[in-house]
């Protein structure tokens, strides 16, 4: 006997509904060695969509030698369908990238910090202080085109290099690029190593130093199998919107141990389960992780999509 959705019971404390915000299209393929065919991509979001996801993120306008996966973003952007009423944000580092993303009409960015030295210098050959001196310009001239602005803040509850990371120094790198006016923030838990007291922790430190919570997402790796606890964690602590990557797609090309985004499907099981409405139609998006999954040459590491795609049938219906 196999259920393909949980039993639905209620827990006290938690939202409603929840806002999914889908990185696997860059988050998960900006890893991948072989370069995946742009068409391949468009497909992938626009079944993304047809899923239900009503925020997906799309691409980079980063540096294509720094991730030659995403060179094609100009020609995705392009050939993609957009439905009414979804969000598509795209990642840029620089002023550079910001021009690049608003030729092609993107008016949803996201913009990327560490709260460490040695990631920030990998991630974007700056140090913290010159990142956010990067980034300054790059919020003025998006929030001026009328583009909202996400900020990733990295290496939020530990670093490869550096090891712990004060709370202190999160709340401050944080702070700071708020005040550069994002709209909202990704506090990103990039090699996993977090567990679910540090989230609370974490969450409540922020809100304390004036960071209103509804501007507040998480964004977790399943590294050493805490994802899932974490994004409890957070819900309890009223965070409305959680990362993810359909089909567990990806990680960081640019962090040791950087792997294992997050599941959608692990993700939208449980929220289902507890009663959180997300607009995601599990099956569909299985449907699309199998189907990617066969695009790369490999299944999926998401646990529900193995568990659903496994059953007979499934398989053979997802193309
Ligand atoms: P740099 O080498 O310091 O760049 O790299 P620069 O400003 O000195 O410019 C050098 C050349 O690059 C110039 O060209 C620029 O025009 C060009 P030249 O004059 O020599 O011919 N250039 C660009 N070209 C195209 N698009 C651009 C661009 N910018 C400069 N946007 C840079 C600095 C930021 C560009 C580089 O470090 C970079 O691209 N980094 C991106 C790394 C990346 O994508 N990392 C993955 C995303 S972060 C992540 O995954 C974590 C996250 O998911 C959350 C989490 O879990 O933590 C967000
Ligand atoms: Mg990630």
């Amino acid at each position: 006997m196999v259920m393909y959705a949980p039993q639905e019971v209620r827990a006290d404390g938690l939202p409603d509904r929840v806002t999914i915000y889908e990185v696997g299209a860059r988050d998960g393929l900006q890893n991948e060695k072989q370069v995946v065919p742009t068409e391949v991509k468009a497909q992938f979001v626009e079944r993304l969509v047809a899923a239900g996801l009503r925020t997906v993120e799309t691409t980079s306008f980063v540096h294509p030698a720094w991730v030659p996966q995403l060179a094609d973003a100009e020609e995705l952007i392009d050939r993609l369908e957009r439905a009414p009423g979804v969000r598509y944000p795209v990642l840029v580092p620089n002023l550079k990238g910001l021009r690049r993303a608003l030729d092609r009409g993107v008016r949803d960015v996201a913009v990327f910090a560490s709260v460490t030295e040695t990631f920030s210098r990998r991630n974007l050959n700056r140090s913290v202080a010159e990142a956010l001196e990067m980034i300054a310009p790059v919020v003025d001239g998006a929030r001026s085109a009328g583009a909202g602005v996400r900020v990733y803040v990295s290496m939020a509850f530990g670093d490869p290099w550096e090891g712990e990371v004060p709370r202190e120094r999160v709340v401050d790198v944080a702070g700071r690029l708020m005040a550069l006016g994002c709209t909202e923030m990704s506090l990103s838990d990039t090699i996993g190593t977090g567990t679910p007291g540090h989230v609370t922790a974490l969450v409540a430190d922020l809100v304390d130093s004036g960071i209103p919570l509804e501007r507040i997402g998480v964004h977790f790796h399943d590294t050493y199998g805490q994802a899932l606890a974490n994004v409890l964690a957070a819900l309890q602590a009223g965070v409305t919107t959680v990362d993810s990557s359909a089909g567990g797609l990806g990680g960081c090309n640019f962090a040791e141990s950087a792997t294992g985004n997050l599941a959608t499907e692990d993700l939208v099981w449980q929220l289902h389960g507890l009663g959180i409405e997300t607009g995601v139609d599990l099956d569909a998006l299985v449907r699309t992780s199998v189907w990617m999954a066969g695009q790369l040459g490999r299944p999926s590491v998401s646990r529900t999509v193995q568990a659903l795609a496994g059953t007979a049938g499934r398989q053979r219906g997802a193309a």
